[in-house]
């Protein structure tokens, strides 16, 4: 049974993620600072993974601590070790996410993000742990004219929290260069991921106003935020609105799993890869999929379109197919349902 360290594990990709690898027999071992999730979310993941099969919750826990502390992250490989068990690769998902805050704050996300990132690669290196899977973002192409975007397309981050996903990637592939024989890298690129697990025992759950258009819409239709703004209408789009590529979260933790396997079975690599399902919805398609199945009303108006937006972006998948035999198999119906079910239980 292999032992995997999830970096940010107690938040929303991670906890999803940490379920599936759980059911799928690996060992977890979170570290997460609680800056953008809670204890009690912990809580919830054990209560998941008990009401899944109690022995899972032998294999599953936390280290409260900021990755960008060295001595925090040696501690656990060192006590990894002491157990009778070495940590066999990492998934890091703990970083900053939000846009705005970004272009407000630029030293907070390099300092958060890239550095990070860069603590945890030093410590990887000391322990020789050398496979790891990177949550990168769509974020990092800007904009396209390619109607399905593919890795190879130019990389043109719009906003800061963009340039660190972009510089981590690189980052990672000089680092993967200095050691090809030794390193298993795979930059996760994700679209936008919505939804819940089933049960609506864990989701996404944002501290303060949300940054993203889903947890919007669900604290719109509870009545938490009164109205949501529908960034322009005047799109070069079929309704006027945006159209990204929403990928339910349960396909994107399956295609984590997929990738770590696939890097644990083959020759040391370094790749990137898409996940998105390959369909585009509109900002406006997507609220009236969610009032229609959820039978919620989310009452929206126009705003005007905020700078760096672009009009499409949603994904190639077929290298992840390729590589991973992975297809997304859930629709936005099912995200839209799944998610309100968890907003629900909140
Ligand atoms: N959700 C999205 O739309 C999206 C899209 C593309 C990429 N990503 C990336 O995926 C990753 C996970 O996203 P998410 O939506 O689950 O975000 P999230 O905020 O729900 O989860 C991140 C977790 O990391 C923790 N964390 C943050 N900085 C930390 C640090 N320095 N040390 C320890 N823990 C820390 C937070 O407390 C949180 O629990 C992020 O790196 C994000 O940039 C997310």
């Amino acid at each position: 049974m292999k032992r995997i360290l999830v970096t940010g594990g107690n938040g929303f990709i991670g906890s999803h993620t940490c379920i599936n690898l759980l059911q799928k027999d690996y060992e977890v071992i979170i570290v997460d600072s609680f800056i953008n999730s809670s204890r009690d979310f912990y809580e919830r993941i054990k209560i998941l993974a008990n009401r899944i099969d109690p022995k899972l919750l032998t294999r599953i826990k936390i280290f409260e601590g900021d990755i960008r502390d060295k001595n925090l992250l040696e501690g656990i490989f060192i006590k990894s070790i002491n157990d009778g068990k070495r940590i066999e690769g990492v998934i890091h998902f703990a970083g900053l996410k939000a846009v705005n805050e970004s272009i407000k704050k630029p030293s907070k996300y390099w300092d958060f993000n890239f550095i990070g990132t860069f603590r945890l690669i030093e410590v990887m290196e000391k322990f020789e742990c050398r496979t790891l899977i990177f949550s990168s973002s769509a974020t990092v192409y800007g904009y396209s004219k390619e109607f399905l975007i593919t890795e190879s397309a130019s990389i043109n981050p719009k906003n800061p929290y963009g340039y660190t996903k972009a510089a981590i990637e690189n980052f990672l592939k000089n680092i993967f260069n200095s050691k090809p024989n030794k390193w298993r890298i795979a930059c996760l690129r994700y679209f936008n991921p919505i939804g819940a697990h089933s049960s609506g025992l864990i989701g996404e759950n944002p501290n303060g106003i949300p940054n993203n258009i889903f947890p919007f819409i669900n604290q719109v239709a509870n009545g938490r935020i009164q109205n949501l703004e529908i960034y322009g209408n005047d799109w070069d789009t079929r309704d006027g609105t945006c159209i990204r590529d929403y990928i339910h979260v349960m396909d994107l933790a399956e295609g984590h799993i997929l990738s770590l396997e696939f890097l644990l079975k083959n020759d040391c690599k370094f790749i990137n890869l898409n996940l998105g399902t390959g369909i585009g919805t509109s900002v406006l398609e997507l609220v009236n999929i969610f009032q229609e199945e959820n039978k919620v009303k989310v009452p929206f108006n126009y705003a005007d379109r905020r700078d760096g937006d672009i009009a499409r972006i949603v994904a190639d998948n077929s290298l992840a197919y390729s590589l991973l035999n992975w297809k997304p198999t859930k629709t936005i119906n099912q995200m839209c349902k799944d998610g309100w079910r968890w907003q629900q239980k909140i």
